[in-house]
């Protein structure tokens, strides 16, 4: 393995997490408000169960209120939108979380745009969107802010560093793209349909891989020292028969090169959930 810092997700979302806690505690005491967060799923999709419930786990081990509505895969769009409108007015309620994907016959624009903005603690909404582009205080994407915090552990002022974001979903690469501008970094973002990606990648003093294709970016397109942030989570065949994850990245090879890099798992993943935690605190604190 070769000299790159390994950059510990799992560590630095524990350390978030406990900061976050610690907050809901002050809260608590200071305006006896408990931050609650509401999660809503629709269907049985087994990773998205998985998702919700250590989700609501670990709201709970962070002091919060965690309100969970699983609801039928044939659940009517009206029925789900009516849903999202108590929880709006519900003033136990302090974020709202709507697990994507849902059932193709519910328009997921439509019940993000029902969400209160005040309460979209995944930074969804076309006003939280706007915030963000714009530069205001804003409910941002809780994986790309996963992956700044993570950026700045290694180097906390990233001021005019070249900045390569590699897939532009409104989940994770665009919304990347914007903390990163925040941070007044020269961003570029690589795509499906960008020519010499290993040329564009190359650039990158940071390097942010979120396209979903197994270690795709290899060892030879990262610039020496650079900072590497893997958000990919791929399950692939293994030698034993078995299946493994891997990023985005050849992680083994980028490791030569990189001045630090993220594991996958134990990189970004566990940084999601405890992002979301901090905009369920924030969205409570926010509250007049
Ligand atoms: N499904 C996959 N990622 C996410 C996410 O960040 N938020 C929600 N609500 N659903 C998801």
């Amino acid at each position: 393995m070769g000299a790159a810092r390994i950059i510990d997700g799992k560590a630095i979302a524990a350390a978030v997490r406990r900061e976050v806690a610690a907050g809901a505690a002050a809260l608590q005491r200071e305006r006896g408000l408990t931050p609650g967060l509401a999660v809503v799923l629709v269907g049985e999709n087994p990773a998205s169960q998985v998702y919700v419930r250590s989700k609501a786990k670990a709201t709970r081990e962070a002091g919060m209120l965690s309100i969970e509505h699983t609801l039928p895969a044939e659940t009517p769009e009206a029925e789900l939108l009516a849903l999202i409108a108590d929880l709006n007015r519900r003033g136990d309620v302090h974020g709202i979380l709507v697990q994507l994907p849902l059932p193709k016959h519910i328009d997921a624009g439509k019940v993000i745009e029902a969400i209160d903005p005040a309460k979209d603690v995944d930074g969804f909404h076309p006003v939280n969107v706007g915030r963000l582009a714009s530069g205001a205080k804003a409910l941002a994407p809780c994986t790309p802010t996963g992956c700044l915090i993570l950026a700045k552990s290694v180097r906390a002022e990233l001021a005019g560093l070249e900045a390569v974001v590699i897939g532009r979903s409104n989940i994770v690469g665009k919304p990347m793209a914007q903390l990163l501008l925040g941070e007044s970094c020269t961003v570029t973002v690589a795509h499906s349909r960008t020519r010499d990606l290993p040329g564009v990648v190359r650039r990158g003093d940071l390097v942010v891989a979120a396209v979903g294709r197994p270690e795709m970016v290899r060892g030879s397109w990262i610039k020496p020292g650079a900072i590497v942030i893997d958000v990919g989570i791929n399950r692939v065949p293994a030698a034993d028969g078995k299946t493994r994850l891997v990023g985005d990245v050849a992680y083994a090879e980028a490791a030569e090169v990189a001045g630090a890099i993220t594991p996958v798992p134990g990189g970004v993943g566990p940084m999601t959930i405890a992002c979301l935690l901090k905009n369920t605190l924030d969205a409570a604190k926010a509250k007049p």
